[in-house]
């Protein structure tokens, strides 16, 4: 079956406890199943990862080359510094949608950048939980099974 990689990087593992004024009380696992619960209207499979680490980041973005349609990533903090993630994106050659819990332009100017926005097919941000799930509606409307 068709299927996406839900991908979240460094410190969401954290959610729910973390800033909840500016990241809600949603858990990770709330926000995941929520997902797999959305993949199951959508006929799709879901796949979701978290690491802290940039280059198991990496990692899962290389392995989802053979087995995904698309990939949603929040990559925190690594969005405004992570070149590396810049070129993994551009070289597995799979849609990437880049997705913010929080509305990134609205907040410190160190995270009005992203530096991998440029390697992505496009930016949601702002929406809560519900970025995630905006973006996977985006994904499979461009890109999903019948699209190509
Ligand atoms: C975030 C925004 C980033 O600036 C921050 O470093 C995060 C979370 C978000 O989902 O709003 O860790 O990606």
């Amino acid at each position: 079956m068709a299927s996406v990689l839900i991908l979240n990087g460094p410190n969401l593992n954290l959610l729910g406890t973390r800033e909840p004024e500016i990241y809600g009380s949603d858990t990770l696992s709330d926000l995941e199943a929520a997902c797999l619960a959305h993949g199951s209207g959508l006929g799709i499979d879901v796949e979701c990862r978290q690491s802290n680490h940039e280059g198991a980041l990496l990692d899962h973005l290389h392995a989802a080359r053979d087995t995904h349609f698309g990939v949603v990533l929040n990559a925190g903090a690594f969005t405004h510094t992570s070149i590396a993630l810049y070129d993994a994106i551009v070289g597995v050659e799979l849609p990437v949608i880049e997705v913010h819990i929080s509305n990134v332009h609205s907040r410190e100017a160190f995270r009005h950048t992203s530096v991998i926005a440029p390697a992505t097919v496009g930016q949601i941000c702002g929406f809560g939980p519900h970025s995630y799930i905006l973006a996977m509606d985006a994904l499979m409307h461009r890109y999903g099974p019948g699209t190509g």
